[in-house]
């Protein structure tokens, strides 16, 4: 293998992309589209007593109106993950039932979206409104028997130290740059859909489903993401209408959501509520770990947030207890969200971690240090490999961590508070069946195709790497091509496995081109295909995880250090310096990798300070309704990054010994946030975001 492996590489896809000439979803050209518009419920719970079309029909352009009263024919899909999955289990306009504010009730379809959103204002609704449940207090809790886990006793433990305290996170918006929007286009009984899709072959496969057809009459096209955060794994009910009316009014029908309309319609962060109770000897030695956790679903499906996934993975407790509950809301579906359970999960279990370190008076590096675990302690596996006391290490280094001031308050500079805070981060690594397609062509051109996708974390730049090094030719040699169901399955680009499970796929199919060709360089088997007459050498190989997975844990590791400035006097906490190790394996891009956990950090500050979805609590509708409403961290707002690596691949994964790294950055760095302002100020805050009115209260 060459030496591109590991280097910073430019995004392949970096020029098409600034220079407007990659083409996301609403913006594929198609001759004769028309447009659909939503119509969403302006109450939170009831029923429809009417809704009237009449008017709305008449007015100009209008080609269709779709209720719950004739809604075209959908089938009702597997809904697992084997087969096909949607992001609500309830089929859009069932029924005339309202479960959430901003649930959609009627779809306008006319010639220009002008037309249709103004149709849709002539609808006439009536409601017989109920009493929604809003609030997580207002509704009932049932426990959840399959996070449930408990060894030894957590109650008789007798322990010297001891923090019990609950924490909070708000519900968040994955608020992506490119708003979700689907293009359905049906010709005879095929379909073309034109959407932003994580898992493209099962995007796929469940419209088939909604639509009784084989998987071979449905294509899906989704080259390029504009950020998905989780939020663009499965068609939503926008998509599933969308690609149903369009079957009957037989044009192309695209619906570009609003920014509004996505505030309910394309899922969120649940909120959670989690008690913490760490109880250590006074030397620091753990005791007991209690994570009880409180999160809701909505009505239309049963979405858990499963926040106690990594309270057994860090730090080894003889008496350990799990226990979550879930309530049921008038809200809208939440959905998955950048380490969707581990992000709130980890920032209950760091600041509490934080909290006990105080109060043994003993430094929080030296904590984690002196706690940590080798086994997984739900399964009891072992880790194939944790880095986690060299991510500390090199950290606490190159921070200064040593030099801290010993006590909250003491740091001040230019009139203002300073304190420094850590964290862990984790997130456990996954793998899953993917397959690619290689062609070595006569003038050297490498040419890679997978139904993987790339929503803008860099996997094409990765697939071009692995084959530039499998192959020894330059990136700039290698032509990929993703996010199209006429590919081979590339799998989920979620869950942070695109690049563990496609990085040795393509490494295998590039080996076999090279076998095929019996050749052992590139530019042997060029001249061979010159010589030939021959188009290409092809292979096709698939990635299947091996049977270890009964043998081991895998997980990926990291820690968060930050400096924070407070200004007490309008409660403003600016985040001034930060330093993130993390242990990924192998690093497949330097770039890119770096730039993956900048952009978690930089959400994960976003949740710490500012990220918060009001609902009113009255409708049930969010009172934040676009990217300025809904307060999240501008470039103003964050320090320069540092990221260092470990590096060390992690073999027992995968031939490359490649993890991925999307989703670990985020974990811990709200935490750490919290913990740098308990330094400065001297005050513990456990409910997030931490806003100027609490910091002033
Ligand atoms: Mo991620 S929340 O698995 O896209």
């Amino acid at each position: 293998m060459n030496q591109v492996m590991g280097t910073a590489v430019n995004r392949k896809d970096g020029f098409a992309k600034v220079t407007g000439q990659a083409t996301y979803t609403a913006e594929h050209a198609l001759s004769g589209l028309v447009h659909g518009y939503l119509v969403t419920s302006a109450i939170a719970k009831g029923q429809i007593r009417l809704i009237s079309t009449q008017k709305a029909e008449q007015a100009p352009g209008v080609l269709a109106i779709v209720t719950y009263k004739n809604r075209p024919k959908i089938f009702t899909p597997a809904n697992d993950f084997r087969q096909s999955k949607l992001n609500e289990a309830r089929l859009p306009l069932s029924d005339d039932q309202i479960h959430y504010a901003g649930q959609i009730i009627a779809f306008v379809v006319a010639e220009t979206v002008e037309q249709a959103r103004d149709a849709a204002q002539l609808i006439i609704i009536e409601y017989d409104i109920q009493p929604p449940l809003i609030h997580p207090q207002q509704t009932r809790y049932e426990s959840l028997p399959d996070v449930e886990f408990s060894k030894g006793n957590v109650e008789t433990a007798t322990t010297a130290v001891t923090i019990e305290a609950t924490y909070t996170t708000a519900k968040e918006l994955h608020a992506a740059m490119e708003p979700h929007a689907i293009i359905a286009h049906w010709q005879e009984d095929s379909l073309t859909v034109y959407e932003g899709s994580q898992w493209v072959r099962l995007h796929q496969r469940t419209y088939a489903e909604l639509f009784g057809l084989p998987a071979e009459k449905v294509r899906l096209v989704t080259p390029y993401i504009g950020g998905a955060f989780g939020s663009k794994c499965f068609p939503w009910a926008y998509s599933i209408l969308c690609a149903a009316v369009a079957r009957t009014i037989k044009r192309p029908l695209k619906l570009a959501v609003t920014r509004r309309q996505l505030t309910t319609n394309t899922g969120h962060r649940a909120a959670t509520e989690q008690t913490l109770k760490v109880a250590a000897i006074p030397d620091g030695k753990l005791v007991a770990l209690d994570h009880r956790v409180k999160t809701y679903t909505s009505f239309a499906d049963r979405f858990i947030v499963d926040c106690t996934a990594t309270t057994p993975v860090l730090y080894a407790a003889p008496n350990l207890r799990l226990q979550q509950h879930l309530g049921i809301l008038n809200v809208p579906t939440p959905t998955y969200m950048r380490a969707p359970s581990e992000n709130p999960g980890m920032w209950a279990l760091e600041s509490a971690m934080d909290e006990l370190a105080w109060k043994l008076n003993i430094d929080p590096v030296e904590l984690r240090l002196n706690n940590e675990t080798t086994t997984h302690q739900r399964s009891n596996l072992p880790f194939a490999a944790k880095h986690f006391a060299e991510c500390l290490r090199v950290g606490a280094n190159q921070f200064g961590w040593r030099d801290r001031a010993l006590q909250p308050r003491s740091l001040t500079r230019n009139g203002q508070l300073i304190g420094w805070g850590m964290a862990a981060a984790t997130f456990p690594a996954m793998r899953g069946n993917t397959t690619v397609k290689v062609r070595l062509l006569p003038d050297g051109t490498v040419h890679v195709l997978t139904a993987g996708n790339d929503m803008g974390t860099g996997a094409y730049t990765m697939v071009a790497i692995t084959a530039a090094a499998a192959l020894g030719v330059p990136v700039e040699k290698v032509k990929v091509e993703l996010g199209d169901s006429l590919f081979p399955d590339g799998g989920l680009a979620g869950g942070s496995q695109m690049t563990a499970s496609l990085a040795p796929a393509v490494l295998q199919a590039c080996q076999d081109v090279l076998q095929k060709a019996n050749c052992t360089t590139a530019n042997a088997a060029c001249a061979a295909l010159k010589q030939s007459g021959r188009a290409a050498f092809e292979a096709i190989a698939s990635f299947a995880p091996k049977e270890d997975a009964q043998k081991w844990a895998f997980q990926s590791w990291g820690a968060h250090f930050c400096e924070v400035m407070v200004d007490e006097a309008i409660g403003r906490v600016q985040v001034t310096r930060w330093v993130s190790v993390m242990d990924i394996g192998r690093v497949m891009n330097a770039k890119a990798a770096a730039s993956q956990v900048r952009g978690s950090v930089i959400m994960g500050i976003g949740a710490a300070l500012m990220e918060e979805c009001h609902l009113d609590p009255n409708s049930g509708y969010p009172v934040v309704y676009d990217l300025a409403t809904y307060h999240y961290p501008t470039h103003a707002d964050i320090p320069r990054i540092d990221v260092t690596f470990v590096g060390k691949p992690d073999l027992t994964f995968n031939s490359l010994g490649v993890r991925g790294v999307g989703e670990v950055g985020i974990t811990g760095v709200a935490a750490a946030v919290a913990n740098a302002i308990y330094h400065a100020t001297g005050k513990r805050f456990r409910n997030l975001p931490i806003t100027p009115e609490k910091l002033m209260a």
